[in-house]
This record gives C-alpha cells, structure tokens and sequence, in this order.
C-alpha cells in the first residue's frame, strides 16, 4: 500500500466546561494566571455519567455514522490512554461491542499506555500493521482519549477531557512520511499514577516542564537531521523543516515555550546566523543549565513569535478551550490546525508533531497532506461544537470533581449525572453492577 496515513478524524468532548477566569477567582489565585500564565481559556470536564470507555464509544461510533464507514471494513483498532478503569480488561475489548451487529470480531490490535504518549503509539502501531506483511487489505482505527483531573490545588487548572479517532489506511489525505521521526525516552518520576484507587497523578510539576523541553529539544535535533538527509537540505531550521508544528499541550503556554526551545535548538545550531545577535550571550551556556535559564526562554520566545503565528497558532484551537486531554492533546491540535487551515492552504505541506508523555516518552514525526482537507474539517466542524457547549459555575465543577473522586471505582452503583448534560449520541454510564461490569447506553 502506498501514502499511508489518516483518512479521516473525529473528535469527541464532553459538553460542559468552566470557564478559567472564573476559576481563578474561585480558587483566589492572582487575575491572569490560568488565563495569561497557563494560556488557557476554557476546562472541559465531566461528571460521574461519563468515563474512558463511553468516551471511546462516543468518538468512535460518531465517527463511523459521520464517515459512513461499515465495521466489517475494521481490521485493526488501537486505543492509546492513561486513565485506566481496570488492570486487565482494555478498553479496546469494551469497544468490541460497537462491532457485534457487523459480525466482525477479527480485530486486531488492544491498549496501549505510558501517561501521553499512548496515542501516538496507538497511530504508529495502526500505521505500521497496513504497512506490514500482516496487513489484510482492511482499514485501521487509533483512538487517543483520557479524562485529565488532577486533586485540588495548582495543578487542577491544567486538566481536560477528550477523544480523537483516526481512520488509517492507503492513499490518505494526510501521509505519515517515513524517514524523519524521531524518539527520546527515558526513565523519569515526573508524572505517574501509582496509587490505582484514586484518578489523580502525582505529579512533580517542575520536573514535568524541564522534561517536555528536554525531549522537544532531543527530538527535534533528530528530527533537523533526518529532514537534512531526507530532504537534502543542507540547513534545516524551523523556517524550512516543516510548514506547521503541532505540540501535545498540557497548557497553551507550554506549546509556547516547546517551540521557543526549537528556536534555540536552531541558534546552537548555526550561533553567528545574523538572526540571532541578541542571544550571543548564550553561547556558552551548558545545555544542562539551559532548560531552566528564564532569560533562554524569554530571549526565544521573543524570536520565535511570528512562526508561533504562522506555523503555530491554528492548532491551539482545542487545546485554549478544552485544556489538556493527555493522549487525545495532540490530536486535538491536528484537528484544530485542519479546521482552522483552509485545505488549499495545506495541500502540499509538511505538518510536524511533537508527543509527550511523562515517564517518559518523546517522539518527533510528520504528515504531507496529499489531497483535500475538506471533508476531514467539516466533519469536525470543530469551532460550531465548541461554541455550543455549556459554561458552568467553578463552584459547581469543584462539587462534580468532588463527586467523581467520592466514586470512582465503586460497585454496585448507578451515576447520578444528569443525562441533559451530554451531547446527543453520547455514550454513558448506566450502571457498574456488584462484579464491577459497566454498562453503557446512548442518549
Ligand atoms: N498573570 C500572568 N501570569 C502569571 C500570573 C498572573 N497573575 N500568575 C502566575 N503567572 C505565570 C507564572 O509566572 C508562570 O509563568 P512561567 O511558566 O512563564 O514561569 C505561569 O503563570 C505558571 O505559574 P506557576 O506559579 O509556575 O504555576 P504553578 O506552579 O502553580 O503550576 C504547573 C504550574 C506546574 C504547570 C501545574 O499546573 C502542574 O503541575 N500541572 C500538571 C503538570 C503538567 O501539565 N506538566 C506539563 C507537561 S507533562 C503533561 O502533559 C501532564
């Protein structure tokens, strides 16, 4: 098979969400720093009515009825996420029950999972198995999806929730080009769920932001390498390396300071390029001590405004008003970068992705979007059904966290949510009876 990549994308969020400025007058923090410091505007969240599962259920069967795509038609379905509801049975098997009137039950492929990155190596493993001697001819799907909630305290304002699905296979709108993907992973404690009967991580905050930039500056350089032997180009930079660049963001403004650090990656590059006089100071700066130097970050920040513009911008759609929603972030971003582009805008261009996940996993990768975006963003239709969601008070999403967090994991219970608060064609939770099974239904 040949151009192997996404033919299609849905995504799915939940229908309410709190507004960040009235959240950090509730949680009495200084006017700005959710906003202004995090870059973020709007938190989608859920209550007890919904979990990974009817996530999952919800983005996939929408997709199928938006797409028209037959079950039958389904080799393979990978499903990358962090928040886990059982030890053993994945969620990739709860979605099986989509398939049961098609008949089809051979399908491939079951979760993966490492805090972010699940996603991506959901889409990878789908790519690879139609570029495989395995591959029997039929069509994959990745679903990136996590409910993201952290305990209360400085951290909660940097949650979400969100599920992307992906249609993989040949001659695809948007290629994944082989050759330039590039890795980073190392052994970290910056972000990890030990403590199985709570949905909170814990989290070392500053360690998290220190190894985002770190694995963006690894990846890239392998990736400005690959792309000087792929392409031929004697100096790759962010100017010509690619035409856009799609981070996972676990808030705005760390997308800002991800792509800042790819800046200075260029300047330790090629140091005396006229551009960068005024971070010549820099030069000798140990590259230990330069992922924490405020006056690095600020200095590229500066540097690098216009490409966040131009190359940058369009894909922080999702991420500003939704927030983080771990492996679904990234692909939210694709997503809002097709909505926000027009196709005759991206046809013919190289789009770049940039994964994290905590623990950690790190990968550079990209896209060459062959033919028309068109039916992919009015599909999404991504702005409308943003616009149409419902704001709800801080007080209100701090009682529901509350109410998630007193019931996550019970038996023998039934969610009080109100089902007036999902979208139409949502899957929910009805029940978890006295052996932990969950049923779901849709509205
Ligand atoms: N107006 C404007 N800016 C402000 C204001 C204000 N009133 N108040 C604070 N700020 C700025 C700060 O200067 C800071 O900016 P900087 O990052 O450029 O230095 C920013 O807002 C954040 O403020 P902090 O005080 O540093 O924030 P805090 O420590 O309370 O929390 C953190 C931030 C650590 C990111 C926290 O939200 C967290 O732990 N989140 C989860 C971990 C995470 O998301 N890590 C990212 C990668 S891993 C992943 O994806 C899970």
């Amino acid at each position: 098979p040949s151009d192997v990549g996404i033919l299609g994308i849905e995504v799915y969020f939940p229908r309410r969400y709190v507004d960040q400025a009235e959240l950090e007058q509730f949680d009495g923090v200084s006017t700005g720093k959710y906003t202004i410091g995090l870059g973020q505007s709007k938190m989608a969240f859920t209550d007890d009515r919904e979990d990974i599962a009817s996530f999952c259920l919800s983005a996939v069967q929408n997709f199928m009825e938006k797409y028209q795509v037959d079950y039958q038609s389904i080799g393979r379905l990978e499903v990358g996420t962090e928040t886990i509801v059982d030890k053993s049975k994945s969620t990739k098997s709860v979605l099986m029950q989509l398939f049961r009137d098609s008949g089809n039950y051979n399908v491939e492929g079951i979760d993966t999972t490492n805090a972010c990155y699940g996603g991506t190596s959901a889409l990878f493993n789908a790519v690879q198995w139609v570029e495989s001697s395995h591959w029997d001819g039929r069509l994959a799907l990745a679903v990136a999806a996590d409910i993201a909630v952290y305990a209360k305290g400085n951290a909660r304002p940097s949650g979400g929730a969100g599920a992307v699905v992906m249609l993989v296979g040949p001659n695809a709108p948007l290629v994944m080009e082989p050759g330039l993907r590039s890795t980073h992973m190392e052994h970290l404690y910056d972000f990890y769920k030990p403590d199985l009967s709570s949905e909170f991580p814990e989290v070392d905050g500053p360690l998290s932001v220190v190894s985002y930039v770190r694995s963006v500056d690894e990846c890239y350089r392998g990736f400005l390498n690959n792309v000087e032997r792929v392409d031929g180009v004697k100096q790759a930079t962010l100017a010509n390396a690619a035409d856009y660049y799609v981070f996972h963001s676990p808030y705005t403004k760390q997308v800002v300071k991800g792509l800042a650090r790819m800046g200075y990656v260029d300047f330790t590059r090629q140091p005396d390029a006229p551009e960068y006089a005024a971070a010549q100071a820099f030069r000798d700066v140990e590259t230990s001590a330069s992922y924490t130097l405020k006056e690095i970050e600020k200095t590229f920040v500066g540097l690098t405004k216009p490409l966040l513009t131009n190359k940058v911008a369009p894909s922080l759609l999702a991420a500003r008003d939704i927030g983080n929603s771990y492996c679904a972030s990234l692909y939210f971003g694709l997503a809002s970068l097709l909505s926000e582009v027009p196709s005759t805008e991206l046809q013919g261009r190289r789009i770049a992705l940039f994964s994290y996940g905590s623990g950690s996993a790190a990968s550079m990768f990209s896209f060459r979007v062959r033919s028309s975006t068109d039916q992919l963003a009015q599909h999404l239709a991504l702005r409308e059904r943003l616009d149409s969601r419902t704001k709800v008070a801080p007080e209100t999403f701090d009682q529901i966290m509350s109410l998630r967090e007193s019931t996550h994991q019970l038996r023998d219970y039934t969610p009080t949510g109100s089902l007036d608060n999902l979208f139409p064609g949502t899957y929910y939770l009805e029940n978890v009876d006295g052996k932990f099974r969950r049923q779901y239904q849709r509205t």
